[in-house]
């Protein structure tokens, strides 16, 4: 089954919005694969938005994504990367439609609560990066010809 990685960022952390963001994403239908509340240092940081690195808000957005604990999640579902992208919503929030995560609880493109993979390969790639293979966890749940 496909996985992905989503991360609250730490201005959802600090806005007590693990919990409501957690729901959304298991009341859609998805399955928590691995989930744990961490600093992210510096390397980690430059290495996982390495594709930002020469844009302007690179240094902020490390500064940012460092400047507290982060909410780090593997989630799987049938095409979870598409669509946790969708229940995420546009990167500016004040752009992302309402009933997204980022369009009902974002302020500004710099604190846009949810980071979510947009790809099979970055979801691989930010899946080994944050998680051991020993944290992502295989299981079924009882009723899985219905559910994920
Ligand atoms: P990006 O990968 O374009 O967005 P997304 O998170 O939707 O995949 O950008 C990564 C993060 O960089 C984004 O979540 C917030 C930050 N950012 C800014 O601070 N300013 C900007 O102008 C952009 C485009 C992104
Ligand atoms: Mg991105």
């Amino acid at each position: 089954m496909e996985k992905t990685f989503l991360m609250i960022k730490p201005d959802g952390v600090q806005r007590n919005l693990v919990g409501p963001i957690v729901e959304r994403l298991e009341n859609k239908g998805f399955k928590l694969a691995g989930a744990k509340l961490m600093h992210v240092s510096e390397d980690l940081a430059k290495t996982h938005y390495q594709e930002h690195q020469d844009k302007p808000f690179f240094g902020e957005l490390v500064g940012f994504i460092t400047s507290g604990p982060v909410f780090a999640m593997v989630l799987e579902g049938e095409n979870v990367i598409d669509t946790a992208r969708l229940v995420v919503g546009a990167t500016n929030p004040q752009q992302a439609a309402p009933g997204t995560i980022r369009g009902d609880f974002g302020l500004t493109v710099g604190k846009n609560i949810i980071h979510g993979s947009d790809s099979p390969e970055s979801a691989e790639r930010e899946i080994g990066l944050f998680f051991d293979e020993s944290e992502v966890l295989d299981y079924d749940l009882i009723n899985s010809s219905w559910i994920y």
